[in-house]
């Protein structure tokens, strides 16, 4: 199968890539720890370590890793499967700690509950796997809408409530900028590339439309219906009308990149992209308003997808204990308070977001906290180990509505399919 296929590929070139990084790791340093580098994220994991390293005199190799979450997990799936010490600490997206507990430790014979209660529950409920603590929780994530105010205000518009509306107010202003001397303008830019990032993006639209999350919490596949047809139709329509036919190859860093740049007057993104867009050499500083992501339509509902990364600590460890203390410090209140006001990160502790210095970095952790509570789960508790499978299968069926090779009815119902297959029934 096509996306299988190209996660072994992929795994290859990663595999052959990380063995090299993490050689070197291993020669020089006691731990090791693997980091995202989306934004500034790997120099913001690297100052927190070293203020650990510089309080524990312990020398730690921050190794990076492939932004795409799907790419990362191809590559932790092989370095865990072949049992290798040389990575400590693993970054591990919300939706894998079913995938890899049987490789990670439990950390709650190190960090107590004095230190897991500051922590939101639900977040420790994902991370607890058949009574073991498998990672600590770092950051949490919602999709959010950006919006450019100054665009809004010139074209005498408010921010959209529905979907409907920011595909009317996009094309409007989208049409009018570039009648006014900027081809380059686009009305919405989202993540729309066939990777772990679609299914976040598919997912909100469906669920703002009242059309489920793909499999329920209960375990049944509910992708066939009416509602999510109608939301995926509708976002099929915006490619090549407010969306260039290039989305179909955006990440997050390619869709940050059109807004940063200014052309873009609408954009689906997570939180960390609100620092970067306010930074004092980006073009649109102080233009940028975030809201709740549209509602589809009158009876639907203002959705966002859960994301985050977690801090996890391999089985394979040389040092375990160490590592542990590592992943408490880096999880700890003022770490997190530091990340959050200097990279908007938010804070996985729930006292954070009353904290004034952070919502006066970042003002929508307040206004916004809603959604962040709210945000819609992808359903991997309930699909497991399997999750990953069916979110790749997702997001190549949305993949193909929004490129135009089938339409979204005939498409769900193949989908529906392949999942009841996967499921080995009708239920998970
Ligand atoms: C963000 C989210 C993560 C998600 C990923 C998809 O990093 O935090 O949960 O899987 O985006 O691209």
């Amino acid at each position: 199968m096509r996306c299988f296929e190209l996660i072994s590929k992929w795994s290859c070139v990663l595999g052959l890539w990380w063995l090299c990084c993490s050689a070197i790791a291993a020669q020089s340093a006691q731990l090791a720890i693997s980091c995202g580098a989306l934004g500034i994220q790997l120099t913001l994991c690297q100052e927190g370590v070293e203020a650990w390293s510089r309080r524990t005199g312990t020398d730690v190799k921050v190794v990076a890793t492939p932004n795409s979450s799907t790419e990362r997990f191809a590559l932790y799936q092989q370095i865990l499967a072949s049992h290798s010490p040389d990575i400590d600490i693993f970054q591990i997206d919300v939706v894998w700690p079913g995938t890899f507990a049987p490789h990670l430790v439990d950390l709650s014979q190190y960090i107590g509950n004095d230190f897991t209660k500051q922590f939101f529950p639900t977040m420790i409920h994902n991370n607890t796997i058949d009574g073991a603590l498998v990672a600590m929780p770092w950051y949490t994530d919602a999709g959010v809408l950006y919006y450019r105010s100054d665009l809004l205000e010139k074209y005498g518009e408010a921010p959209p409530k529905n979907w409907q509306q920011l595909t009317t107010i996009a094309r409007k202003i989208q049409q009018a900028e570039r009648d006014a001397g900027n081809p380059r303008m686009q009305g919405f830019v989202f993540q729309a590339k066939g990777y772990e990032g679609l299914t976040c993006d598919g997912l909100e639209w469906i669920d703002s439309f009242g059309g489920g999350t793909i499999v329920s919490s209960a375990g049944k596949v509910t992708i066939h219906n009416p509602q999510s047809i109608a939301a995926l139709e509708l976002a099929a329509s915006w490619i090549g009308d407010i969306a260039p036919q290039g989305v179909l190859n955006y990440d997050e860093e390619a869709s940050r990149g059109v807004f940063q740049s200014g052309n873009a007057v609408f954009m689906r993104n997570w939180p960390y992209a609100w620092s970067l867009g306010n930074a004092p050499d980006s073009p649109i500083k102080g233009k940028i308003g975030v809201i709740a992501l549209p509602k589809g339509g009158e009876q639907g509902h203002h959705s966002g997808t859960l994301g985050g990364w977690q801090l996890a600590v391999s089985r394979y460890s040389k040092h375990p204990k160490l590592a542990a203390d590592l992943v408490r410090y880096l999880t700890s209140y003022a770490e997190q308070k530091r990340r959050a006001i200097a990279a908007s990160y938010n804070p996985t502790i729930k006292s954070l977001y009353q904290d004034e210095e952070v919502l006066e970095a970042v003002p929508f952790f307040g206004t916004l906290y809603q959604s962040f509570e709210n945000a819609v789960a992808r359903p991997s508790r309930v699909t497991g180990s399997q999750y990953a499978r069916v979110s790749a299968e997702f997001y190549y069926a949305v993949h193909d509505i929004l490129s135009g090779k089938v339409a979204a009815a005939p498409a769900l119902e193949s989908l529906h399919k392949k999942l009841v297959r996967l499921s080995r029934g009708e239920q998970w």
